[in-house]
């Protein structure tokens, strides 16, 4: 087991590159493998989900090799995947479960898919009654909720002369899992699918259709794709792909520089797809921006930008509604800085959080009472009571990896010795974290306890 260890840090100062973007790492290596031949995906974060998505295709005959950040993926063409040789171990990581139930339940092989403990407790119906109601296989487990479905998955093949069937779907919430889940059944559907989300989640796996050429149409919230439209030969070319940092990773970086007065931190590469940068906006509201030079397009449709953010003095706001889609990963940074600012930073409409990696509210509410910041919990969000003196403590991470780097952050203010238990989960998405934080100047240590 592995924990942090972290002191109160002078300022912290200098420039990193931000590892490689985990939801565009998911999707390059599921359209990779998709593709008529061998794609080169660089830039990639090295983190564990992406690596449970290229470990599901190679359960199913695509041959990936898997750099430290980069991955040379032998596509199978849309109609080459072969049935698994093993269960499909999607570990922590709800993105790749709920991507691939799209896919899989269009194919003419069975499957089943496992996660680990926090993915087990994580809602499954949301993709597996909109896939029944289109014709798939599917089948979830019971769980803590009567009548909600959890992992495992488990998918009965198509058999000659059934299909997934188009779809007009307006989904109940906005997320970017059931939409992509949705989009790649469709691509082997025998009708249209159309999507409605209330709010537009990030649209990565639009963008990367669009860029290879999918039929695709996108309006606002909505889009719509049609795997029968003229002269679409159902399948892509293979691609070359750098996949952008994480704007979720470098949120942390930035949070942190402004929470340790003093700090100027600039974080390179970042993706900065506007579906993506509500959090950023937050800090301009909060009367802290951070400055913003434009690195042009990326691959698959993606923007990258340089960002710099430097200490000021920021005010406590209220976030919600629209806003909080645009930032639903980065509420633990958000909520963690509010603790350092002086007044009421309230955060609505964000429910979606308690079923993340953990319940992101309770634990988040809970860590901030530990280091001595008042907090609220509300049922969609919290009130943090911010700017008053903060003390050390210990908190375990859930094996959620963005409540232990919250929690790191407030290690950096907090008088005494922070003690983060149970890091390895930020291996899932951000590897070398620690590191990057102490090349800024940050006081932490890594420890290993048996
Ligand atoms: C993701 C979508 C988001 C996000 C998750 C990654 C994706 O989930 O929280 O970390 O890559 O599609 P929802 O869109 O389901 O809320």
């Amino acid at each position: 087991m592995k924990r942090y260890k972290v002191q109160k840090s002078g300022p912290l100062r200098g420039s990193v590159s931000i590892p490689g973007d985990k939801s565009i790492g998911h999707r390059a290596i599921i359209f990779g493998a998709l593709s008529r031949g061998e794609c080169s995906v660089t830039g990639l974060s090295g983190g564990l989900d992406n690596v449970a998505t290229a470990n599901c295709f190679r359960a199913m005959g695509v041959d990936i090799e898997l750099g430290d950040r980069s991955a040379r993926i032998r596509g199978v063409g849309l109609r080459g995947l072969q049935m698994p040789k093993t269960v499909l171990d999607c570990g922590n990581s709800g993105t790749s479960m709920r991507l691939l139930a799209g896919l899989l339940a269009a194919q003419r092989f069975g499957s089943r898919m496992v996660g680990d403990h926090s993915l087990t407790r994580r809602p499954m119906g949301r993709v597996i009654e909109p896939l029944r109601a289109r014709g798939a296989h599917i089948a979830g487990t019971s769980g803590a909720k009567p009548g909600a479905l959890y992992p495992p998955i488990s998918i009965a093949p198509l058999v000659e002369g059934e299909f997934i069937s188009g779809i007009e779907y307006d989904m109940p919430i906005a997320s970017a899992q059931v939409k992509s889940c949705m989009l790649l059944a469709g691509l082997y559907a025998n009708g249209p699918t159309t999507i409605r989300e209330p709010v537009l989640s990030r649209d990565h796996t639009e963008r990367m259709m669009m860029a290879l050429g999918v039929p695709l149409e996108t309006a606002g919230s909505m889009c719509r794709l049609d795997p029968q439209e003229e002269g679409w030969t159902r399948g892509w070319d293979p691609f070359t792909w750098e996949v952008p940092g994480d704007p979720s990773s470098a949120t942390f970086m930035l949070a942190a520089a402004q929470m340790v007065p003093g700090s100027q931190v600039c974080t390179t590469g970042v993706g900065v797809n506007p579906t993506r940068t509500g959090f950023f906006d937050v800090l301009r509201f909060m009367g802290v921006a951070p400055h913003f030079e434009s690195q042009g397009d990326g691959a698959g449709g993606e923007l990258v930008a340089n960002l710099t953010a430097t200490h000021g003095a920021a005010r406590a706001t209220t976030v919600g509604g629209e806003l909080l889609v645009r930032m639903i990963d980065e509420v633990p940074a958000l909520a963690v800085l509010a603790a350092t600012v002086k007044g009421k930073t309230e955060i609505r409409d964000a429910e979606e959080l308690r079923v993340k990696e953990s319940d992101r509210i309770a634990v988040m509410a809970k860590a901030l009472r530990d280091f001595g910041c008042p907090c609220e919990e509300l049922p969609d969000g919290m009130i943090i009571e911010g700017g008053g003196p903060l003390r050390a403590a210990r908190v375990e991470s859930q094996g959620d990896h963005r409540i232990a780097m919250s929690a790191a952050l407030l290690g950096l203010v907090a008088e005494g010795e922070t003690i983060v238990d149970d890091v390895e989960c930020v291996e899932t998405s951000f590897p070398g974290f620690p590191e990057l934080l102490r090349s800024l100047g940050a006081n932490i240590e890594v420890e290993v306890v048996s």
